[in-house]
Order: C-alpha cells, then sequence, then structure tokens
C-alpha cells in the first residue's frame, strides 16, 4: 500500500510511522507513505497555503489552489483508490472502515489546518471523509496517524501472528478479553485459574463469555448488535 499525505506540518508525521509495527510493514515493503508539505506546491508568494474566509468570521480558509496542483500531479502519477479528507465534519472512524481501507493500492490523505480547506476541493478531489471522534484537534495530522497506523496493521504481512488481528477488540463487534502473563502470582493477585487448565476449548470459552460481559458492562451501544 502507498499512502501520500498532504500536510503543511511534514514534522508532525515522521516519528508516527518509524516505530513499532508501522516501521515494519515499511520494512517489510507492505507500507510507503511519503508525506508532501503543501507549501511546497503553491503559487502564492511566501508559501502562503491559507487566506481569510469570504463573508468573513474568524479563521483562516486552506486555499484551493495549492491542493489542486499536488493533487492534480499525484493523480496523473497513479491511480488512487481514495481521495480522504481529515475533517472533524466527517464520518467517524472505526474498525469496519479500517478493514476496508487496508485493501486498497494507493490513497492521498488531506490533513486540514484552520478552519479546514476550501469546500470546492472536497467538491471536486475528495472521495472520502474520516473523523475520528467527536472532539477537535488543531490539524489533521494526528488523525491521519491515528488511521493510517489503524489500516497498517491491517495489511496482510505485517502483524507477527496474521491471526492476531482476527481477536483485537472490535473485529467482531465485541471488546477483547482481559489478558495475563507471567507471573502467575503477582503480589497476590492470581491469574483466573481457567488460563492455566491446558484446555484451548475451555479457555476459548471463557474468553468468548468475559468478551461479552466486557462489552455489556462498558460499551452497552455495541452489546445493541449481539
Ligand atoms: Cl480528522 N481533524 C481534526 N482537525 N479534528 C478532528 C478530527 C480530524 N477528528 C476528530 N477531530
Amino acid at each position: 500500500m502507498r499512502v501520500d499525505i498532504i500536510t503543511v506540518v511534514p514534522d508532525l508525521l515522521n516519528s508516527p510511522f518509524s516505530h513499532s509495527m508501522m516501521k515494519r510493514a515499511k520494512d517489510r515493503g507492505l507500507l510507503e507513505i511519503f508525506t508532501h508539505n503543501l507549501r511546497d506546491y503553491t503559487p502564492y508568494k511566501q508559501g502562503q497555503v491559507d487566506d481569510y474566509q469570504f463573508g468573513g468570521g474568524a479563521g483562516m480558509v486552506m486555499m484551493p489552489e495549492p491542493l489542486a496542483i499536488l493533487l492534480d500531479k499525484l493523480m496523473s502519477e497513479r491511480a488512487y483508490d481514495d481521495i480522504i479528507y481529515m475533517t472533524p465534519d466527517g464520518p467517524l472512524f472505526n474498525q469496519k472502515t479500517a478493514n476496508m481501507l487496508s485493501l486498497k493500492e494507493n490513497l492521498i490523505i488531506i490533513c486540514g489546518h484552520y478552519k479546514g480547506i476550501d469546500e470546492r476541493i472536497r467538491q471536486q478531489y475528495v472521495t472520502r471523509e474520516i473523523s475520528i471522534g467527536d472532539y477537535v484537534l488543531s490539524g489533521g495530522e494526528l488523525a491521519a496517524a491515528v488511521v493510517v497506523d489503524a489500516i497498517g496493521r491491517l495489511i496482510p504481512g505485517v502483524l507477527n501472528d496474521e491471526t492476531s488481528a482476527l481477536f483485537d477488540s472490535f473485529q467482531d463487534g465485541l471488546l477483547a478479553p482481559p489478558v495475563y502473563t507471567r507471573p502467575a502470582n503477582f503480589r497476590g493477585m492470581e491469574v483466573p485459574e481457567i488460563l492455566l487448565c491446558g484446555d484451548p476449548k475451555k479457555i476459548d470459552d471463557w474468553r468468548y463469555e468475559q468478551s461479552l460481559k466486557r462489552t455489556k458492562d462498558r460499551r452497552p451501544d455495541l452489546s445493541k448488535n449481539l
């Protein structure tokens, strides 16, 4: 998968993809991430990429021309499956969307700043909008990092044990069960005995019960689908 990220703060996107799972995905050639500094593509003076909004009001708007120039360039080089705009007024991101996007070949992600991007870019170029939650971030970069992480780990070959994504929270609409590691007795707190019994069927059943209980207790909104 190739992801091209358009940003006015490319530095914000360096570290998130340089560690752990995302690093492994890149090292294995399964994920390529290119960040593009929008200021490098503006035809205006002094790297200007934003301007006052028509009609007045506080806050700047990202101008359409620099975005169109960069988008046209990228789209002339290869076909993109989706041009995603990160915005708090988009549909909420979830595991289902992550699964779907992990099957794509080429993605563009536009990170908004200030009051957002000119509406005409949304109409002409953007094919999908994503919000990561009901709160406002100062820019789309951290949200883009969240989305690329969630997608990247699902690309086949990225996870160590490929089946392990199957047991993630949300993958089946349930929260994950509790997990334990050594020591079996930690400061007087014992690991549930069933996990030591060695019977995989019993352990599976216990984990499923725990998942159901956790989902009902903590996320009754998800329980509705059970
Ligand atoms: Cl995608 N962008 C911004 N700026 N704020 C957000 C968001 C995105 N998702 C939730 N809040």
